[in-house]
């Protein structure tokens, strides 16, 4: 039996080399390092070194090198699972097997994805019509080989007569989320798309991406499902071919979109990896710290893409990775800035500072606003940082954080350290009364739910995506009936979400919107609706939102509320 990936994660993840090391050969601190007389080879003088910071040894007289389960392994001599199961049980990490039933299933799929891509890409070869579209977005062929870039026809037909040829399942299709099976025949979901494969580490092709060629098509992007081999917040695209260069570089600089990525790679900058539009995630955070311990973030230059930059910038720190804040206002999204040259999205990239630092020094940014506005937006960017502040867990990072605010805003350290407990308070607050409320079995059964707001509910299901865009996403909040579900599909929480689309499968009203294809129509009407009424709450809602906010600034704000209005 086969080791399971999550343990061996776990374990690289937990695993610290000097701790490991010093359980088997005692070491000595020679600056920031440990040196010890190398225990693979004989010698007088110690030239093995273990490296805190990169975490790794190295022998710089035999050449032996790696992290701790290869220590484990060399020193005890024993198989890499050994090793793991050994360190794990160092950590209390519990060790999971993968069945090898389990492991076919996966390899077999994994094959299925490869011949299916195989097939996309012939067929590119052949359509005229997304050659074009690949030329007028500047895509070089070139990287149409290195990414893999395919065509899905719209003719069924086609695949048909392939997967008969390979001898492939139509079962087998269904489980990579690859078609719809319908009383008339299968359907590609991608037909007429242009294909994005998306890959894992290992370079196993787990999903696909597709990008209508028409403009103004919806859904503009189309991704397959969570699958048995693919989960969306556990990849990230780009990983495999940019992983060279990433561990070159020892940074990677995360975008958002596929084309952000290949724009980038084709000006020759490829330590990337894209998130893919949706939020990122924990594991994604783990992913990336097996090879780097700092991230450039390069978001669309859009106020949403701002906000995502934060959310992002809190989950990698929580992980220990420091972020750093790619900022532009000259294009929006870095496949615009790409097409600008070389030298401005390097500039960009060696302007990119530390995401605090960054925050720290738009809190001082207040040239050329009145009071009000200036002490608005003080609030607005110290509340960011606060936020992000209250998610680093690794004490040294934190305290110099602290230390770097305090001096910048002038503030005493320990009003910084109790900003950030009251702060910590609040999201802690917030998120129980997620949890608590009704119990869990009432709200999943969305039957008193008013119509309209199924709808919203259903399309946002349906397109997680559009929760990215700041005014829709701050109008649903406003609605406050739907945050507990909201939560759950930020979360990606696979189980809940099957539980609420069950739920609303059952509503008629829905099934007849979808079957007329008005779902969308309706979903806009609604927002449109909501939005004149929410300008109107706005204020009262920031207000409730800010738990902190004294009683002075509550009074200020309320004036300037009214002042407005009056104008
Ligand atoms: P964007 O809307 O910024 O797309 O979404 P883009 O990358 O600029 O696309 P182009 O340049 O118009 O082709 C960023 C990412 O969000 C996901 C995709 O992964 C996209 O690359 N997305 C976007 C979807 O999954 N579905 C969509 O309908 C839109
Ligand atoms: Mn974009």
């Amino acid at each position: 039996m086969a080791i399971s990936q999550e343990t061996i994660d776990e374990v690289n993840r937990v695993a610290n080399v000097y701790d490991v090391v010093s359980d088997y050969i005692s070491l000595k601190k020679t600056g920031s390092v440990y040196v010890a007389l190398c225990p693979f080879h004989s010698e007088k003088t110690p030239s093995f070194v273990v490296s805190p910071s990169k975490n790794i040894f190295k022998c710089f007289g035999c050449g032996i090198a790696g992290n701790a389960i290869k220590f484990v392994m060399e020193y005890e001599k024993v198989s890499f699972t050994e090793a793991v199961i050994k360190i794990a049980q160092k950590y209390n990490i519990p060790v999971k097997f993968e069945n090898d039933e389990k492991d076919k299933i996966f390899k077999g799929l994994y094959l299925v994805a490869r011949e299916i891509l195989n097939f996309y890409k012939e067929n590119l070869k052949n359509s005229s019509l997304a050659k074009d579209y690949i030329k007028k977005r500047g895509i070089l062929p070139r990287i149409i080989e290195d990414f893999e870039l395919g065509y899905s026809p719209t003719d069924i037909g086609l695949l048909k007569k392939f997967i008969e040829e390979k001898n492939i399942s139509i079962e087998d299709l269904e489980k990579i989320g690859l078609i719809t099976n319908t009383e008339n025949g299968i359907k590609d979901k991608f037909a007429g798309r242009l294909i994005f494969p998306i890959k894992d580490v290992k370079g196993n092709v787990v999903a696909f991406g597709g990008r209508a060629l028409e403009e103004g098509k919806q859904p503009k992007y189309l991704n397959s499902p969570d699958t048995v081999i693919y989960k969306k917040g556990n990849t990230l695209y780009g990983i495999y071919e940019s992983l060279p260069y990433i561990k070159e570089k020892e940074t990677v600089i995360i975008v958002e979109g596929y084309m952000d990525l290949i724009s980038l790679h084709q000006i020759g900058i490829k330590n990337v990896v894209a998130t893919l539009g949706t939020a990122f995630t924990q594991n994604q955070a783990r992913l990336i710290k097996k090879y780097v311990k700092e991230a450039i973030i390069m978001f669309d230059s859009d106020s949403a893409g701002k906000k995502a930059a934060i959310e992002a910038s809190k989950i990698l720190l929580s992980e220990g990775i420091t972020v750093k804040y790619a900022y532009y206002n000259d294009a929006k999204d870095p496949d615009e800035l790409s097409k600008k040259g070389i030298s401005r999205v390097k500039e960009v990239i060696n302007q990119s500072k530390d995401i605090i630092l960054f925050l720290l020094e738009k809190l001082n940014e207040t040239e050329n606003l009145d009071e009000q506005t200036k002490l608005k937006k003080y609030r607005t960017t110290y509340n960011y940082i606060l936020d992000i502040l209250a998610h680093i867990t690794d004490p040294t990072l934190k305290i110099s954080y602290i230390k770097l605010i305090s001096e910048q805003t002038k503030r005493d350290v320990s009003k910084v350290e109790a900003d950030i407990e009251t702060h910590r308070k609040s999201i802690e607050k917030q998120l129980q009364q997620i949890h608590q409320n009704t119990d869990e079995e009432d709200k999943m059964d969305l039957k008193t739910l008013p119509i309209k707001q199924k709808i919203i509910l259903k399309y946002i299901l349906d397109n997680p995506y559009v929760l990215q865009n700041e005014e829709i996403y701050d109008i649903i909040l406003s609605l406050g009936s739907l945050n507990y579900y909201i939560e759950i599909v930020k979360s990606e929480n696979k189980e809940k979400i099957d539980k609420i689309k069950e739920s609303l499968s059952k509503d008629t009203v829905l099934h007849s919107l979808e079957k007329q294809g008005t779902l969308e129509t309706n979903f806009r009407k609604i927002i449109e609706d909501l939005k004149s009424q929410y300008q109107k709450d706005i204020i009262l809602l920031k207000l409730e939102a800010e738990p902190q906010l004294k009683l002075e600034e509550f009074i200020e704000e309320i004036k300037l509320f009214k002042g407005g209005d009056s104008r």
